[in-house]
């Protein structure tokens, strides 16, 4: 229950919406608890005057005293129907306050969760399952939902009926109430016994549908890999078996619900044979009338609703505040990388790193191991090192996905951790090595790049990129749609894309993550060549495994297990003969190889 206390800053957010709420609830239940008072008065008129009305017989006057007598029938019709009237609209009403209140909650909630996502390091998202974050901001959201809104206004409408019930049955005989009254804490017992199994064996489906909806996620993701080594059917048995878990607990669940209401509604069945025996009693003995018992019939039917909806109520608050402490787990995950103050970045690409080290918390990775170097403004320098020696851990610790576990990472002689974390990764144009298409257009896929991209722009980024004439051969050239059920690139066409979506940025830095592994030698040569004159003011960083003559490097850092072991100009490394120099020569004969 604590958990949900999270949801009460909500509450004062809509207080109006709850007061009001709360305010129509007690109307519609003053208007429910009449009715049955006035049924009992039409009873006794009934059951009072048949009688003189039979004395009357073979008289003019019985043909007026029969209609006085239905004319105070038709007064007391009016008002019972008077009464569901306003009962009807108040429910109207109170409905558009609370539950109108638990959507614009779960509104809320959705978009506080989904912030807090964009917050969080890629750290948080290596460790958590995709399937896992959506079902928190589906799934579980709903669920808190459910408390605020119908279960909420459920309890208040409860607590204000059942004492108003009480108050009018006691009225009218306390001892017949206090009979009615006793199967109902037996009711509430078992309640409480029934319910805690039902919340454990919800929160086992609710684990049980999280897993379903990974599995499902990561098949689609991977339906390449999937199908080329054709794994559909273990795919499919795993899933099955999944689903089976799924299904015999949704079972097991039902089961203990099914046997949940028969029981209630013997319990309250069993009320009402007492109010109608011991009531009859009561009537012989002349201490109440025979409207009292009609009266009490209808209170006891009245109490059915709250007493079964107990239940209900407790099932949906406890299976919301399982949701939210799941929430919360996320809510209250600590933001890793926290922001600087420095607002005003305009950097000149003065790059410096001093003694630094990184180690990946989860796996404990050391994947930079007390790396210096220094990168004037406008320089172009290349990392160069075996797959796994931490090129791009470098990439990441410069964009501060990662804070440096030790030393001291300089942009412009000022420690990035200083800088607003927005401005630092607006002045930084970055290549991944991993290409990401989102489902949307072409152009629209690299003026992700920046906002309010001209079209100019946008066909200069790919001209630089070297995909200009790709884009013209596609079906809708600029306005093809890439990504999800899009049009499929190959590899080196949406690495280029992806270059493009950079390119645009303009910044001062340029990061490229090994982001020509999958083009052609002679389309990276002619993109080295336009990037050539783009790159002339820039400082840039290119993380490569294939050395090109075509650009100038300034400095070449050559990577090995988190280290640098070579650092210098191409012709220094050469004539060191050294790790770079072999990295070098294999590379020149292996592109001999595939000359001949
Ligand atoms: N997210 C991560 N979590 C844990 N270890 C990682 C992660 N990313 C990379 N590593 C490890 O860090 C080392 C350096 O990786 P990386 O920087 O990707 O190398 P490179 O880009 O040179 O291939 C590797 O041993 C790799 O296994
Ligand atoms: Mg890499």
């Amino acid at each position: 229950m604590d958990e949900l206390k999270h949801l009460n800053k909500y509450f004062l957010k809509y207080k109006w919406h709850l007061l009001f709420g709360i305010l129509f609830v007690s109307i519609n239940n003053i208007a429910g608890v009449y009715p049955p008072r006035i049924i009992r008065h039409a009873f006794n008129l009934v059951s009072e005057n048949i009688t003189y009305y039979q004395m009357f017989d073979g008289f003019e006057l019985q043909k007026d005293f029969y209609n006085l007598f239905s004319y105070g029938l038709i007064v007391f019709a009016v008002v019972v129907l008077f009464l569901a009237l306003v009962k009807g609209l108040f429910m109207f009403l109170m409905r558009q306050t609370i539950i109108v209140m638990s959507r614009l909650i779960e509104y809320d909630l959705k978009n506080e969760i989904y912030g807090k996502y964009q917050l969080l390091s890629t750290s948080f998202y290596k460790r958590n399952q995709t399937g896992d974050l959506m079902s928190r901001v589906t799934e579980d959201v709903s669920h808190v939902r459910m408390y605020a809104g119908p279960a909420i206004m459920y309890t208040i409408n409860l607590s204000i009926l059942c004492t108003m019930l009480i108050i009018a049955m006691l009225s009218v005989s306390v001892k017949l109430t206090l009979l009615v009254l006793i199967p109902l804490p037996i009711l509430s017992i078992s309640i409480y016994y029934i319910n805690s199994i039902i919340n454990k064996k919800s929160q086992e489906i609710q684990a049980q549908l999280s897993e379903i909806t990974s599995v499902a996620q990561e098949t689609y993701a991977g339906i390449r890999v999937v199908k080329s080594y054709v794994q559909e059917e273990n795919i499919n048995n795993h899933f099955d078996y999944e689903s089976e878990l799924y299904k015999n607990k949704c079972l097991s669940l039902a089961r203990v619900q099914a046997m949940f209401h028969p029981f209630m509604i013997a319990l309250i069945g069993l009320s009402t044979i007492i109010t109608i025996f011991y009531g009859g009693i009561e009537v012989i003995n002349g201490k109440i009338s025979a409207g009292n018992i009609a009266e009490f019939v209808i209170y006891v039917n009245m109490l059915t609703w709250p007493v079964t909806s107990i239940g209900w109520v407790a099932t949906i608050i406890q299976r919301a505040a399982a949701s939210q402490k799941r929430i919360n787990a996320f809510l209250n995950e600590k933001v890793e990388i926290i922001n600087g103050s420095i607002e005003n970045v305009d950097l000149k690409g003065n790059i410096k790193f001093e003694n630094v080290e990184f180690t990946y918390k989860d796996t404990g990775i050391n994947a930079v191991n007390n790396v210096s170097f220094n990168i004037n403004s406008g320089e172009k320098i290349a990392i160069v090192g075996h797959t796994g020696c931490g090129k791009t851990t470098i990439a990441d610790l410069l964009l501060r996905m990662y804070d440096v576990s030790g030393g001291a990472i300089l942009l412009d002689g000022i420690n990035i951790e200083k800088y607003n974390l927005v401005k630092l990764r607006e002045q930084i144009a970055y290549v991944p090595q991993d290409v990401f298409m989102f489902s949307d257009s072409v152009s629209n896929n690299i003026a992700f790049g920046k906002n309010n991209a001209s079209e100019e722009e946008i066909i200069q980024a790919t001209k630089y990129a070297d995909v200009y004439k790709d884009v013209q051969n596609l079906p809708e050239k600029f306005d093809t749609i890439l990504g999800e059920r899009g049009v499929n690139l190959s590899g080196g066409q949406k690495q280029r894309l992806s270059m493009a979506r950079a390119l645009i940025k303009d910044s001062s830095i340029l990061i490229l993550d090994d982001c020509l592994s999958a083009v052609d030698a002679e389309t990276e040569k002619n993109i080295l060549y336009s990037l050539r004159k783009y790159m002339s003011e820039k400082t840039a960083v290119i993380i490569t495994h294939r050395i090109s003559s075509l650009i100038d490097f300034d400095k070449i850092l050559v990577f090995e297990d988190g280290k640098i072991i070579e650092q210098g100009t191409h012709k220094i490394l050469m004539e060191k003969e050294g790790v770079y120099y072999d990295l070098y020569t294999k590379q020149e004969v292996e592109e001999k190889k595939m000359m001949s």
